[in-house]
């Protein structure tokens, strides 16, 4: 275990302006009060100016730009003591329909950036998804660690998975100075109509019926997001260089025990839902073992009352339609067109 900590005064965040990434800008801002942080974000579909609109301008401050932008970057880069890297294309319905812009973000983005790090030496810590190791059975006792094989699925978790190895491959040959966080799915504030709770949820709003896909018990291991951002502000700070840690929370729950306890909260009857096409290739169950990242840096969870969380984030929808409304249309067309 390292006693060294790194204290960043001014961090680039990309992706800032998406669901995790301005939950973490939104948490530095209010826990970290001497760190500057500039948002890098192209404003894709999942983008919004508005996930980090009031917070102080001489603590935050947007730059609407890809991550593929090599000049960009490297402009940026040379101004900052660390990069956390949120940016990506995320969901994985969309990968499957075109990976393209998967290839494009995901890769070729990665690579821009730690280009860029390696070049001015700057700290980079790299925000990844446990969906690289694949899927594990329901009846396999086993859960993900630091050394499970990556064996990733779909167009989304292999270019997660070929970014990942990019920074493990700079890190060793070029000494960067990089960390890596593998998180499970993250529920919260912000997140696109287009993921399963806000899915569901919205759905729910507009009187329209839940959608779930195959049989219903695939398994994700929730963690409500700002668990996610502490865990990512322990690493960049007190993980120690060239590592990788593991971010969960033992949220495990299948997609109906989840969509049934959504229906509860809306007072609807615990089959008022449809069944719909499956998604090819679609994971089984998805489960992390944090040990490392809680011994190690003593990381501990806040949000451990899935209910409660859920609750208030249903809470969040309801009070805030005007945000989630314009994407709701677009999201569904492109879900029907698919079956789904
Ligand atoms: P999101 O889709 O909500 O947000 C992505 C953000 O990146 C958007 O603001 C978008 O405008 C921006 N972006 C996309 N392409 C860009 C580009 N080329 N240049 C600059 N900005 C670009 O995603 P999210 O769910 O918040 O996920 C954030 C990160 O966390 C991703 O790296 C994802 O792989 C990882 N992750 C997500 C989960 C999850 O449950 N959603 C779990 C573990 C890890
Ligand atoms: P999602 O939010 O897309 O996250 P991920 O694919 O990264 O796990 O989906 C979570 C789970 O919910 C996944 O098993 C697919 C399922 N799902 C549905 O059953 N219905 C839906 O409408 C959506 C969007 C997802």
């Amino acid at each position: 275990m390292s006693n060294d900590i790194f204290e960043p005064r001014r961090i680039i965040v990309t992706g800032g302006c998406g669901f995790i990434g301005s939950n973490f800008v939104h948490h530095v801002v209010r826990e970290h009060p001497g760190v500057r942080v500039t948002v890098l974000d192209k404003l894709t579909y999942a983008g919004n100016p508005e996930n980090i609109a009031g917070l102080p301008s001489d603590r935050v401050e947007l730059v609407v730009g890809d991550i593929c932008d090599a000049a960009l970057v490297d402009r940026l880069v040379s101004e900052t003591d660390a990069v956390v890297h949120y940016a990506a294309e995320s969901h994985n319905d969309n990968s499957i329909a075109d990976p393209s812009p998967f290839l494009e973000t995901n890769v070729r983005g990665t690579y821009t950036l730690i280009e860029a790090c390696r070049k001015y030496g700057v700290r980079y810590h790299h925000v990844s998804t446990d969906e690289v190791y694949g899927d594990l059975a329901l009846d396999d006792p086993a859960r993900f660690t630091e050394e499970t094989p990556y064996r990733p699925s779909s167009p989304y978790s292999s270019t997660k998975a070929a970014s990942d190895m990019l920074v493990r491959a700079w890190a060793r040959t070029f000494g960067l100075k990089a960390t890596i966080s593998n998180c499970s799915n993250n529920y919260g504030p912000y997140q696109h109509v287009e993921k399963f709770i806000p899915r569901q949820v919205t759905n729910l709003i507009d009187g329209a019926r839940p959608r779930l896909y195959g049989d219903g018990r695939n398994v994700r291991d929730w963690i409500h997001t700002e668990d996610h951002s502490s865990a990512v502000w322990a690493i960049l700070t007190r993980g120690r260089v060239g590592e990788t840690y593991l971010v969960g929370a033992d949220g495990e729950r299948d997609n109906i025990t989840v969509l049934r306890e959504i229906l509860r909260a809306f007072g609807r009857p615990e089959d008022d839902f449809d069944w719909v096409r499956d998604r090819p290739g679609h994971d089984r169950r998805y489960a992390i073992d944090a040990t490392k990242l809680r011994r190690e840096l003593g990381w501990e969870p806040a949000h451990t009352d899935f209910a409660a969380g859920l609750a208030e984030t249903i809470r969040w929808y309801r009070d805030n339609e005007p945000w989630w409304r314009p994407a709701k249309e677009a999201t569904e067309a492109r879900y029907r067109a698919q079956g789904q």
